[in-house]
C-alpha cells in the first residue's frame, strides 16, 4: 500500500535548481543572503514571512551566520514567523532538539518577538498529541479556517537537509509518515533510531513557495547522486518526494557534496538564488 501511494506522489527534480558553491563558506553566505531578500520581499508585499528551519550541524552554520551584526540587521525580524520542518521527541533544552539549536546559534541573538517563534511542544509525553498541537498552531497561524479540513500552509520558505540515508526533515525511509498525505504534521516511528520524530507532512512541504536543501560534505555525494539521478525508489530515498507542485527547489550544494553529480547537472547549475 505505501509503494502505490508513493508512485502516485509527483516527482520532478527536472525543475528543481541546483546551485554549488566551491566552499561551504560560499554556500552558508549566499543562503543567508538568499534568506534575507525572501524575507524582506515577502514582508513588503504581504507583511510577514514564513520560514520553517531544519535541524542538524548544516543548518547550525547558517543560524549563526544569520545572527551575526551586520546580517541580522538586515532581517524584517519584528514580521517574520520562525517554524520548524521536524523536531525531535525531547524536551526543548534537550542537546538534542532542534528548537535549542536554533534559539543556541540564532533566535536568542536577534530581536524576534517570541510569539513569532513557532515551538514544536515536543515535550508533551505523547507524540501524537505533540503532532496536534503544532498542526493546530499551523492552523492558526496561517488562518486556515476549520471549514476547510484540506487546507495547507504556504510557507515563504521551507530549509531542508538531507541525511545520508536519503531521510528529509524526519520523514525516514520506508517509515510510515511517508504516506501521509491529509494531517499537517505527523509523529513519526524512526525504528532505526528507536524514536518517534515529529515532521511537517508531504503536502505541507509540497506546498511551500520555496523549498532549499542544504547539503554539505563528500559524505552525502552519494546519496544526492542517486536522488536526484537514480531510480525513483522513494520509500528508499524520501528526498525524492520533495516537489513542491507550485513553488521552487534548490539544492543548495558545497563542491563536495556535488561530487558525484553528472557533468549534465553540473553544467545546468546556477549561479546564484532567484
Ligand atoms: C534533523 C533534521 C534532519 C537533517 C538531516 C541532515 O532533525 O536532524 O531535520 O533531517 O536535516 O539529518 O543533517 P546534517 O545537515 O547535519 O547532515
Amino acid at each position: 500500500m505505501t509503494t502505490s501511494i508513493l508512485s502516485d506522489l509527483p516527482i520532478d527534480h527536472v525543475g528543481a535548481q541546483i546551485l554549488i558553491s566551491r566552499t561551504i563558506d560560499d554556500l552558508l553566505r549566499t543562503a543567508a543572503t538568499g534568506i534575507i531578500d525572501i524575507a524582506r520581499a515577502s514582508v513588503a508585499a504581504q507583511g510577514i514571512c514564513t520560514i520553517a528551519l531544519s535541524g542538524g550541524s548544516t543548518p547550525r552554520r547558517l543560524y549563526a551566520l544569520l545572527a551575526t551584526p551586520e546580517l541580522a540587521a538586515e532581517m524584517p525580524w519584528q514580521d517574520t514567523h520562525i517554524f520548524w520542518g521536524d523536531e525531535r521527541h525531547v524536551a526543548p533544552d534537550s542537546p538534542d532538539s532542534n528548537y535549542r539549536m536554533a534559539n543556541e546559534a540564532l533566535l536568542s541573538h536577534v530581536p524576534i518577538p517570541q510569539e513569532n517563534i513557532h515551538r514544536i511542544p515536543a515535550e508533551l509525553p505523547n507524540a501524537g498529541t505533540v503532532a496536534v498541537a503544532y498542526a493546530d498552531d499551523l492552523r492558526r497561524s496561517f488562518h486556515l479556517g476549520a471549514d476547510d479540513p484540506d487546507a495547507l500552509p504556504r510557507f515563504d520558505l521551507i530549509l531542508l537537509g538531507m541525511g545520508e540515508d536519503g531521510h528529509t526533515a524526519s520523514l525516514f525511509p520506508q517509515s510510515p509518515a511517508l504516506s501521509e498525505l491529509k494531517a499537517l504534521v505527523a509523529a513519526n516511528p524512526v525504528t532505526k533510531l528507536d524514536t518517534t520524530r515529529i515532521t511537517l507532512t508531504l503536502p505541507v512541504l509540497n506546498h511551500a513557495a520555496r523549498v532549499w536543501f542544504l547539503i554539505t560534505g563528500g559524505g552525502k555525494a552519494q546519496v544526492l547522486m542517486e536522488v536526484l539521478e537514480g531510480p525513483r525508489r522513494p520509500e528508499i530515498f524520501p528526498s525524492q518526494l520533495i516537489s513542491p507542485s507550485d513553488g521552487e527547489l534548490c539544492f543548495l550544494l558545497d563542491s563536495t557534496a556535488a561530487a558525484a553529480l553528472s557533468p549534465r547537472l553540473h553544467a545546468g547549475a546556477v549561479a546564484g538564488l532567484g
